[in-house]
């Protein structure tokens, strides 16, 4: 399973360069099967959501290669609109290809991906969206059968609630309609704004991402692209949060310091002394912050789900009551047993978690649930005095390439183990 042993109480000072954001390099992943011609994407992280999703690209005979970053896919003899389920089991993401199979085939059977670590994130909104642009679903024995009898014509969709995957779904599949398909109260992450470039730079003719409302005109064919998605917001603010607890002087490269502005202005609020520059952020820590007030997870811009656990490790030691909300999934606190193992003091009420912030936590042997979750483990280390083990950490390196090896390179002492 793995594990990181962690020596904490070493200031984290250094630079470090941000890869491709895994959130936008797995869409793309599903879009790059949309053209028969070569796509290449650059700075992508070795992580295994990235490995998951070129398997899936291969068993539906695309032709994938990944060498230091760089992805190559070419979809030109691709013949399968069946995603197995075991690969579909492994990645959720694999529901991205829904969207981009159908546009492919007019046809696509994949698994019905069900819960996850972090609550039950059901699929409604996505299948509501397709059969509104036309596409007959029917689901039988946990797979999904979508059927496109003619091609999607001209609509206009309201998604209920601003989903990510579902956004980024109804994007792909409409992308060949013979019309203008309008999608609205769709969600506004980089990420969505991320594969409207990256589509339009294939040729494809989509508006409005970032706004809220996204507008497709139907184009005839997509062409092949070199790329370079856009950094990961999530990684660079777990390293800033990391930085703002164990104290040092972090720089962090190639990463759109706008896409965390909501951490900016959370730990603006703190000691930190944070300076942006473009696509570059500098962090500089002194240690023990003052209680962070209340946050509350909302979707962008709002303060990301994805940086709820990292921050509720911060709030773990900052001085004072800290009181985080996570309104986006259901469980998103299965970290908080094992930081009450390390010396923090937190009450879960509902989706509320209310700390009561300690100046010291102390190492000790605690697991990895979910990615998230298990970064925040890490952060909780890193500041603990004594040694720290967490456990189970392939749920870490879903989304961290090598996390060890960066934190080492900015001073601190963790090692990999079996
Ligand atoms: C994406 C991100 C994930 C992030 C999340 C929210 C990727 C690969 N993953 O996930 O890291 O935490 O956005 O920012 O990009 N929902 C429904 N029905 C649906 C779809 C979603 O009820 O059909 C609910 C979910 O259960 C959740 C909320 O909507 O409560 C947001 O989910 P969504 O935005 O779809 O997240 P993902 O795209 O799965």
């Amino acid at each position: 399973m793995g594990r990181f042993i962690i020596n904490g109480e070493r200031q984290l000072s250094g630079v470090l360069d941000i890869l491709a954001a895994k959130n936008s390099v797995l869409p793309l992943l599903a879009a790059a099967i949309l053209t028969d011609e070569k796509v290449v994407l650059h700075n992508c992280p070795d992580i295994t959501d990235v490995h998951n999703m070129l398997a899936i690209l291969q068993s539906l005979g695309s032709v994938t290669s990944f060498e230091n970053g760089v992805i190559t896919i070419d979809s030109s003899n691709i013949n399968n609109e069946i995603v197995e389920p075991k690969l579909a089991h492994e990645l959720r993401s694999s529901i991205f290809l829904l969207g981009s199979i159908l546009s492919k085939f007019n046809k696509a059977i994949l698994s019905y991906p069900g819960g996850c670590e972090i609550g039950e994130r059901p699929i409604d909104i996505h299948l509501k969206g397709l059969k509104e642009l036309g596409v007959h679903i029917t689901e039988e024995g946990g797979l999904i059968y979508c059927k496109n009898n003619k091609k999607i014509t001209s609509n206009e969709i309201v998604l209920d609630i601003p989903s990510v995957g579902a956004t980024e779904n109804l994007m792909m599949a409409s992308v060949f309609a013979d019309g203008i398909v309008t999608l609205r109260n769709v969600a506004r992450e980089p990420e969505i704004v991320d594969l409207q470039n990256f589509l339009n730079s294939m040729g494809a003719k989509i508006y409005g991402a970032g706004c809220g409302v996204i507008v497709i005109h139907g184009v005839k064919r997509l062409h092949g692209v070199e790329y370079t998605p856009i950094g990961d917001r999530i990684v660079a603010g777990t390293y800033m949060i990391a930085g703002a607890m164990c104290g040092g002087d972090i720089t962090l490269k190639g990463i759109n310091c706008e896409y965390l502005s909501s951490l900016v202005s959370k730990l603006s609020k703190t000691t930190c002394n944070i300076q942006v520059n473009n696509d570059i952020i500098r962090i500089k820590s002194k240690g023990r912050h003052p209680r962070l007030g209340k946050i509350d997870t909302m979707y962008y811009p709002g303060f990301p789900t994805d940086l709820q656990s990292q921050m509720s490790a911060l709030g773990a030691v900052a001085d004072g009551i800290s009181i985080i909300t996570e309104n986006i999934f259901e469980t998103r606190f299965k970290q908080i047993p094992e930081f009450r193992k390390m010396g923090a003091i937190v009450d879960i009420k509902g989706r509320t978690a209310i700390f009561e912030g300690v100046p010291k936590l102390y190492g000790a042997e605690v697991k990895a649930e979910d990615l998230r979750g298990g970064a925040s483990l890490v952060l909780m280390g890193l500041y603990a005095c004594g040694t720290t083990v967490v456990h189970d950490i392939k749920h870490i390196d879903r989304g961290y390439q090598s996390m060890e090896v960066d934190i080492r390179s900015l001073g601190g002492d963790i090692i990999r183990a079996d």
